[in-house]
């Protein structure tokens, strides 16, 4: 994994090419019975999850401790929520508009034996209450991280790490950018006295 650090940092990998058609809606099935097996709306990014070894990425760069509170912002299946409570014994909170997927990272949780540490949300994220977070971690679009970006300045905490898979967020200098797997992963810290973009 290749690290620059520059003075609030940044990273840059992989782009828009990574997405591979419409995102996976849900299906009505057995699994689904008592939670409605379709979003409320069209999610505005599509399914697509970060590979295991970003994932570990992404959470060295967060730089997890105990008591951390970790908040993936379009969870898809779970996967960095699960892997921060199994290999860093922290917290963590899933939000997915998605029925779906919240079914399948529930299921993961389970068979990782993590429930008791994570909560998943079947939630559009741009009205999830996020501000208990010490991590926020996200994979999804430049527009949804630019649209984000006041509710995650009015929402946060000084000193919440904030990593994103890919993309950038608009006009916030990145405290560090990391190179993973041929990803770019994007580190910001929110400051004492926010003022990135507001
Ligand atoms: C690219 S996937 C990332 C999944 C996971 N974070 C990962 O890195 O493996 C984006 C996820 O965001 C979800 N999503 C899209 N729009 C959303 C919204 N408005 N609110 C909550 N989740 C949303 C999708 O259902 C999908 O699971």
């Amino acid at each position: 994994m290749g690290i620059r650090k520059t003075a609030f940092g940044v990273v840059l990998c992989s782009g828009l090419g990574l997405w591979g058609g419409p995102p996976a809606l849900g299906q009505a099935g057995p699994s689904n019975l008592g939670r409605s097996a379709l979003p409320e709306r069209a999610p505005d990014v599509p399914y697509v999850p970060t590979p295991q070894e970003v994932v570990d990425d992404m959470l060295a760069a967060a730089d997890l401790k105990p008591g951390d509170v970790l908040y993936d912002l379009g969870s898809g299946d779970g996967r960095i929520v699960v892997t921060a409570a199994k290999n860093f014994g922290v917290r963590g909170v899933g939000i997915d508009i998605n029925p779906e997927r919240i079914q399948e990272a529930e299921a993961n949780a389970r068979s990782a034996g993590v429930q008791e540490l994570t909560e998943f949300r079947q939630q559009d994220l741009f009205e999830a209450d996020i501000d208990e977070a010490t991590v926020v971690t996200m994979y999804l679009l430049p527009s949804v991280n630019n649209r984000l970006k006041p509710k995650l300045l009015r929402e946060l905490k000084p000193g919440t790490r904030i990593v994103s898979h890919a993309f950038d967020i608009e006009g916030w200098e990145p405290e560090r950018i990391i190179e993973s797997d041929g990803r770019t992963l994007y580190l910001w810290v929110v400051p004492e006295h926010p003022s990135l973009g507001r």
